[in-house]
């Protein structure tokens, strides 16, 4: 209760901030709708992309989302937010310098070139100079730790009020906006990140065609961190990109997130444009460990080998591990219809290539499902769940042909010779 009140401010900021901005809204919109719907649809899509940088990190790393899907977003809203990708409004230079003085207790070691920012959600990026080599210095926004708290609690206040409406019943919406939000939030712990940015170099060393920037903690400090500049980033696809090299694109990010989900069980659950680039020397560039998520061993297992009998089309042994690893199930379940619906489902969706496959309706079937035969999803998937769903979006830019439940077979077959998953012998019930 107490928590809940301490949330009030920022709900009451955060309408605030939202009648602001459609109000002033509202005379422009009417104005250019008198022209056109096209010149009003962009003023519209303008000032929303404004009014989510107002409403901050939380809210941009939603639109950074959407924006990369554009089976759920239509394309002149996705083209309308993808600066936030990279170009979200820095913080001024002086917010950014007096940052670096507290954090250095004094003038930082590098030398900053201040018009060289990009800016995520959570930092802003200049390119800097430090014992005559090109760093790059990551510097926290101010704040955006307690905003991202403040934000997801007020989600998860909305949430619990409409898991009590009977559709949603069974739905773990509080319990996967609580994880997600810690892991959100951990983003301004950059101690955190440079740990995870070490350990996924080290992981993925044998990857040659991956370069992931080398962090240096002894020099950053508290709130920034500094590490290996990677110069020249570039759209991992261009119009220009021929069609071979996109499929060979598409199979090696593939390949990259199949090793990380599958075999070594630390994901990077936010490769949007913004952090997957394409570096001059041809390789793909990895960055932002902000959001990289250890799998728990059981829950990697269980997600593979679901991945791998969905690559089969073994709908049964999909249905068992579903049943097996869901957080209850209710009295008035009917597992028998829920194996049916899951074998269908799997028949249908086994073998497509991309462009006949929507992860985001495989999602919505499969909760769905699950809620009206009495079987509460486990929230533990949703982290490889949201690393899936941010890299389909890539690999329909990339390739729509590739049959990516195929490409999964190699690294699939690696864990099973490793011991790390059963193949088909689990016992049934
Ligand atoms: N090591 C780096 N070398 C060059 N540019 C970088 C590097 N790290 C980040 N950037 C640029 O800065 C942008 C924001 O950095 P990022 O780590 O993604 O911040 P955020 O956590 O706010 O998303 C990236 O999209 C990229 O353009
Ligand atoms: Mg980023």
């Amino acid at each position: 209760m107490f928590q809940s009140l301490q949330v009030v401010p920022r709900l009451i900021s955060v309408v605030s901030i939202s009648l602001w901005h459609t109000v002033i809204a509202v005379p422009a919109v009417v104005a250019r709708a008198c022209v056109s719907r096209a010149e009003a649809g962009v003023v519209v899509r303008r000032r929303a992309r404004r009014l989510v940088v107002a409403l901050g990190p939380a809210f941009v790393k939603g639109a950074q989302l959407l924006s990369s899907r554009r089976d759920v977003l239509p394309a002149a809203w996705c083209e309308a937010l993808v600066d936030l990708h990279d170009r979200v409004p820095p913080m001024p230079v002086r917010v950014a310098r007096r940052v670096l003085r507290s954090a250095y207790g004094g003038d930082p070691p590098v030398a900053v070139d201040w018009d060289s920012v990009r800016s995520g959600s959570i930092a802003c990026v200049y390119r800097g100079e430090l014992d005559g080599r090109a760093v790059a210095l990551k510097v926290r926004r101010p704040r955006v730790r307690r905003l991202i708290e403040q934000d997801f609690a007020i989600m998860r206040a909305g949430a619990a009020v409409m898991q009590r409406l009977p559709w949603f019943r069974g739905l773990p919406a509080v319990a996967v906006l609580r994880q997600i939000g810690a892991a959100v939030a951990a983003q301004a712990d950059f101690d955190a990140e440079a740990g995870a940015l070490a350990e996924l170099r080290a992981s993925l060393a044998d990857v040659d065609y991956l370069h992931i920037p080398r962090p240096l903690p002894e020099h950053s400090a508290q709130g920034v961190l500094v590490m290996e500049f990677v110069d020249g980033l570039a759209p991992l696809v261009t119009a220009s990109t021929a069609p071979a090299r996109r499929a060979e694109l598409a199979r090696r990010v593939l390949f990259c997130v199949y090793r990380m989900l599958f075999l070594d069980g630390l994901v990077h659950c936010d490769m949007h444009p913004g952090n997957l680039y394409l570096g001059r020397d041809g390789r793909i560039v990895l960055l932002d460990a902000g959001f990289v998520v250890r799998l728990e061993p059981r829950v990697r297992r269980l997600f593979a080998e679901f991945f791998m009998h969905m690559a089969r089309g073994d709908g049964p042994h999909c249905a068992e591990i579903l049943r097996d690893s869901a957080e209850g199930v209710a009295e008035w379940a009917d597992v028998a219809a829920f194996r049916r619906g899951t074998i269908a489902l799997i028949e249908e969706s086994s073998g497509r290539a991309a462009r006949d496959f929507s992860l985001v309706r495989f999602a919505t079937r499969l909760f769905d499902l699950q809620r009206v035969n009495g079987l509460f999803a486990a929230p533990e998937f949703i982290f490889p769940l949201l690393a899936l769903l941010v890299l389909e979006g890539r690999i329909n830019e990339l390739d729509e042909e590739v049959d990516f439940q195929a490409e999964s077979i190699p690294v699939l077959t690696k864990a099973v010779m490793s011991g790390l998953l059963k193949t088909g012998s689990r016992e049934r019930a």
